[in-house]
C-alpha cells in the first residue's frame, strides 16, 4: 500500500507499540491470576491512569498491561464479546494445531512448559514493568505488588530480565531491524514502511482494510466510553488502539550453540578455528556478532555497519552466497526476495503483510565464546520474546511456520531456521551457498527451547477503563491459559 498519512491516537495506545523502552534498562514481567473480578476491576480503574501511553517517551519508568482471553473472561467480559477477537487469541497458543505450527512438540510441548501450558498456573494478566535501573524497578515492583491482594490478583510468576547491552545470549547484537510504522515519528523508505493497522487495531492494514477486532453492541456501552466503529456500524470499538502481544519464554542453550559451531568448523587436525566458527555462527544468524549484515559485508564484521538495515537481497545476493537464504534474519524478513517477482515492489508488498514489532528482553547472564565452550556455567539464559501484531495468524504464526520452521523455505530442502527452529522433524541441515561448491552442515541440534508462552491482548487506554467499569459476572474462557 505504501505510506499514507494516518493520525494515530498515541495517547490511547499503550507505549510498547511506539517503543521498546530501550532507555529503561531494567524490566520485569509479572504474570498474574485474577481471583476476584470485582476487586480486579477496581484495581484496573486505579492503575489505568498509570499505564504508559505511546504519546511521549517515558522519563523514569513505564507500565503496560495485557490480558489473556481467560483474563478478559474472568474480569467479566461477556462471552459474546469474544466472537470478534481473533481466534488465535481466544483459543490460545497451546491448541494441537498451534503446537504443530509453532513447532511446540516433544520436549517443547505445552505439557512441559513452566507456564501457559495445561499444567501450568492460570495466567490472566501480564504487567510489564520498566525502569531506568534495578533500584527504580524494585520501587516500581514493590508499589505494584503491594496492590495485588487488595486487587483480587495473585502473582503466579515473575519473569526477570537482564541488560546484556543490546546483545542476545548467543552473543549477537539484537534489536536492530524493526519495521517503520506509518504514523510514528521515525520514518524510512516506503517499501519498508508498514501501515499502522498491521500492529494496532482500528486503522487500515496493508490490504487497506480494518483488521478484525472486538466490536460491541452499542447497548453494551451506554455511557459511550468507547469510540464508535470508524466504518459506521454504530458498534462500540473495544479493539481500537489495542494490539495482540505474543509472549514466548525461549531458553537458549549457549554452550551447546558454540560447541556445535566449534565442532563443525574444526580443522583436519581437530583443532578449533576461531575465525571459521564465528563465520559459521554469523552465517546462521545472517548478521555478524557486532550486528553488521552479511548481505553488506560477507567476509568480516564491520563496526561501521553495526546498525545497517537499509538493504535488500535480490540484486546483491540472489542465491545467498553472502547471507544464506536459510539464515535467521533472511528467513524472518526476506525483504525483496519473495516470489513470484523477487526484486520488485510486489515482493516488498507481500513482505509487509508479515511483519512484527519485536519488543523482547533477554534474561540470564552473558557468556563469552570461551566461557561457553568451557561449559562450566549451566545457568539458565534466554530471550523473553515479545512481539506485537494485529493478526497473530498472518504475522507471528506465519513467520514461525512458513518461514522459520519450514525446511523447504525458498527452495531449501531440509533446512529449518538454524537458530530458533526445532531440529527433526523440521530439518537439521544448514546450507551455505558459496560462489564455488556449497557448504552444508548437518545434524544441527535445537538450541532454543520453549519454557512458556501465551497470546495477550494489549488494550487501548480507554478500553482499559471500559473493562474496569464493567459490572458483569466473571465468565470462563473457552481456553484458559493454564489449568
Ligand atoms: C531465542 C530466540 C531468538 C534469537 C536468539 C534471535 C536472534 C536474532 C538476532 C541476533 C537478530 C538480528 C538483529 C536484528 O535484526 O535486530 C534477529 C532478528 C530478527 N528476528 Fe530473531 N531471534 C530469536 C527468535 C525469533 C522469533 C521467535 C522470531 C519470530 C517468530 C524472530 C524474528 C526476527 C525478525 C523478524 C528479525 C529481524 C530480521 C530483519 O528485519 O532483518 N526471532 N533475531
Amino acid at each position: 500500500m505504501g505510506a499514507v498519512a494516518v493520525k494515530l491516537e498515541l495517547g490511547d495506545i499503550q507505549g510498547l507499540f511506539a517503543r521498546g523502552y530501550g532507555d529503561l534498562k531494567a524490566a520485569a514481567f509479572l504474570l498474574l491470576g485474577i481471583e476476584d473480578a470485582v476487586a480486579a476491576r477496581r484495581w484496573l480503574s486505579e492503575i489505568a491512569g498509570a499505564v504508559t501511553s505511546a504519546e511521549a517517551r517515558p522519563a523514569g519508568h513505564a507500565l503496560n498491561v495485557a490480558f489473556t482471553s481467560s483474563g478478559l473472561a474472568r474480569i467479566g467480559l461477556p462471552a459474546d464479546a469474544f466472537e470478534m477477537f481473533s481466534n488465535e487469541f481466544v483459543t490460545g497458543m497451546t491448541t494441537p494445531h498451534r503446537s504443530r505450527i509453532l513447532g511446540d512438540l516433544d520436549g517443547n510441548a505445552p505439557e512441559r512448559w513452566e507456564w501457559g501450558g495445561p499444567s501450568g498456573p492460570q495466567i490472566d494478566l501480564a504487567l510489564l514493568l520498566y525502569a531506568l535501573d534495578d533500584a527504580g524497578l524494585q520501587r516500581l515492583e514493590e508499589e505494584q505488588t503491594g496492590r495485588l491482594t487488595a486487587g483480587g490478583l495473585v502473582l503466579r510468576l515473575r519473569l526477570g530480565t537482564s541488560d546484556l547491552d543490546d546483545f542476545e545470549p548467543f552473543g549477537f547484537r539484537d534489536g536492530i531491524s524493526q519495521p517503520f510504522v506509518e504514523g510514528l515519528s521515525k520514518t524510512g523508505p516506503a517499501e519498508r514502511t508498514v501501515r499502522a493497522g498491521e500492529f494496532v487495531l482500528g486503522y487500515p492494514n496493508e490490504y487497506g482494510l480494518y483488521t478484525d477486532r472486538p466490536l460491541l453492541d452499542a447497548n453494551d456501552d451506554p455511557a459511550s466510553m468507547l469510540p464508535r466503529d470508524p466504518q459506521g456500524s454504530g458498534c462500540a470499538d473495544l479493539g481500537r488502539n489495542g494490539s495482540y502481544l505474543v509472549f514466548r519464554q525461549l531458553q537458549q542453550d549457549v554452550p551447546d550453540f558454540w560447541r556445535y559451531v566449534d565442532g563443525a568448523t574444526r580443522g583436519p587436525d581437530g583443532t578449533s578455528d576461531p575465525h571459521a566458527r564465528v563465520r559459521l555462527a554469523a552465517k546462521m544468524v545472517g548478521r555478524w556478532p557486532g550486528g553488521a549484515p552479511l548481505a553488506l559485508t560477507p567476509d568480516a564484521d564491520d563496526p561501521a555497519l553495526a546498525d545497517a538495515n537499509d538493504f535488500a537481497y535480490h540484486e546483491l545476493d540472489p542465491r545467498g552466497a553472502r547471507c544464506p537464504v536459510g539464515s535467521h534474519v533472511r528467513r524472518s524478513h526476506p525483504r525483496d526476495s519473495l516470489d513470484p517477482r523477487p526484486g520488485t515492489g510486489d515482493s516488498w508488498e507481500i513482505n509487509r503483510r508479515h511483519r512484527i514489532l519485536r519488543r523482547g528482553r533477554e534474561y540470564g547472564t552473558s557468556l563469552t565464546i570461551d566461557e561457553a565452550l568451557a561449559g562450566g556455567d549451566t545457568s539458565e539464559r534466554g530471550l523473553n520474546f515479545i512481539c506485537l501484531n494485529a493478526n497473530i495468524q498472518r504475522q507471528f504464526e506465519f513467520i514461525s511456520h512458513t518461514w522459520l520452521n519450514n525446511p523447504k523455505f525458498d527452495r531449501l530442502y531440509d533446512d529449518a531456521d538454524p537458530v530458533t527452529a526445532p531440529s527433526a522433524p523440521f530439518g537439521g541441515t544448514f546450507t551455505i551457498p558459496t560462489d564455488g561448491v556449497r557448504e552444508r552442515v548437518t545434524n544441527v541440534p535445537r538450541f532454543v527451547s520453549v519454557k512458556g508462552g501465551a497470546y495477550f491482548f494489549l488494550p487501548g487506554l480507554v478500553a482499559l477503563r471500559y473493562l474496569a467499569g464493567m459490572t458483569g459476572e466473571p465468565g470462563n474462557s473457552s481456553s484458559p491459559v493454564g489449568s
